[in-house]
């Protein structure tokens, strides 16, 4: 079972990656969040940092693009290239109205002859392997059947599919059922992704789906650090556990000083982790709230390894 680490904007990022990796485990794979380029152009450059190879001493990431056209895949072929990755991943999820109303993300699975095109740009020209992570469509999985033979008549390295439609954004249920229906027709690799919390959730992919060997883990992650090794079936001490989250939160802090200048925005990107990462320690509701409460590196330290501390 190959596990990957899925990108989140904002959390997931180099600052996550590199302190995950030198403190609790390597992924199979993992992705950065979205480089959102469009008109040839970046749209938010400082988003090509998550790219450079400083940043990402430990494993290097599939990069993902979100965009809608082959120039623009072009631009970030190039970026990709000159930092030296292989492969590129192409994001045909990301469910915010800001995102699809531009026929981005989610956006383009209501129209498979869109997706159709970009694929075509992108594969004329393109020296990199190539993977899709997506929806089962934008308002009703109905839309996959269209979706089917236009993702089996490309080469693509895998898709990853997150069975949500992208009208739900992350609010119902995920489709698991279509998911299987749905693996089932592609000829390429499938990769799972989508609330897997704990060992059985993956075991029910298993059974559903079983030629399905990827899944792919977001939140699940944040919220217990350990699942990687659950799911490898390593055992972990809680001296082991204590160790490894005093040793990747230091390392957070340490990344953060570099990137953030003051206190405020630095506690304002941690703050976005705790929302799921609190949900590691029995008393998190309390150690949330003391984490928003803090208004100085010092006193976030103070509550963070309080709480690492206890643990053991
Ligand atoms: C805050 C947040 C940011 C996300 N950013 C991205 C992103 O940049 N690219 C992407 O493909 N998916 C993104 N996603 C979707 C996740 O990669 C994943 O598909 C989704 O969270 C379901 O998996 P999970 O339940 O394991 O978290 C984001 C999700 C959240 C909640």
């Amino acid at each position: 079972m190959q596990l990957y680490l899925a990108p989140l904007q904002g959390l997931t990022d180099w600052i996550f990656r590199e302190s995950y990796s030198q403190h609790i485990g390597q992924f199979d794979k993992t992705f950065t969040p979205f480089v959102r380029v469009q008109g040839g152009e970046f749209y938010r450059p400082s988003q090509c940092k998550d790219l450079l190879p400083e940043h990402n001493t430990f494993q290097k990431p599939v990069p993902q693009f979100l965009g809608n056209d082959a120039e623009s895949f072009k631009r970030f072929e190039e970026l990709c290239v000159e930092h030296g990755y292989p492969e590129a991943n192409i994001n045909m999820g990301c469910p915010y109205p800001m995102v699809t109303g531009k026929r981005m993300g989610a956006g383009l699975l209501a129209q498979p002859t869109e997706v159709a095109t970009l694929l075509e740009g992108v594969f004329a020209d393109t020296k990199l392997k190539i993977s899709v992570k997506c929806r089962l469509g934008m308002e009703s999985t109905e839309e996959f059947k269209e979706l089917i033979p236009v993702f089996n008549s490309f080469p693509l390295e895998e898709i990853i599919i997150h069975p949500r439609v992208g009208k739900q954004q992350y609010k119902g249920e995920a489709d698991v059922e279509a998911f299987a229906r749905y693996a089932k027709q592609l000829k390429h690799p499938v990769c799972y992704n989508g609330d897997i919390l704990t060992v059985a959730d993956v075991e029910r992919i298993r059974e559903l789906a079983p030629q399905v060997d990827r899944i792919m883990i977001g939140r699940g992650i944040l919220r217990n650090p350990f699942l990687l090794a659950e799911l490898r079936q390593q055992e972990l001490t809680i001296k082991d556990k204590v160790n490894m989250l005093r040793g990747f939160h230091t390392a957070i802090i340490e990344h953060c000083k570099q990137k953030y200048s003051g206190d405020l925005h630095f506690l304002k990107r941690l703050e976005e982790m705790w929302e799921y990462h609190a949900e590691a320690f029995e008393n998190g509701h309390k150690i949330y709230k003391l984490v928003k409460k803090s208004k100085t590196l010092d006193q976030y330290e103070a509550v963070i390894f309080k709480a690492i501390n206890e643990l053991g």
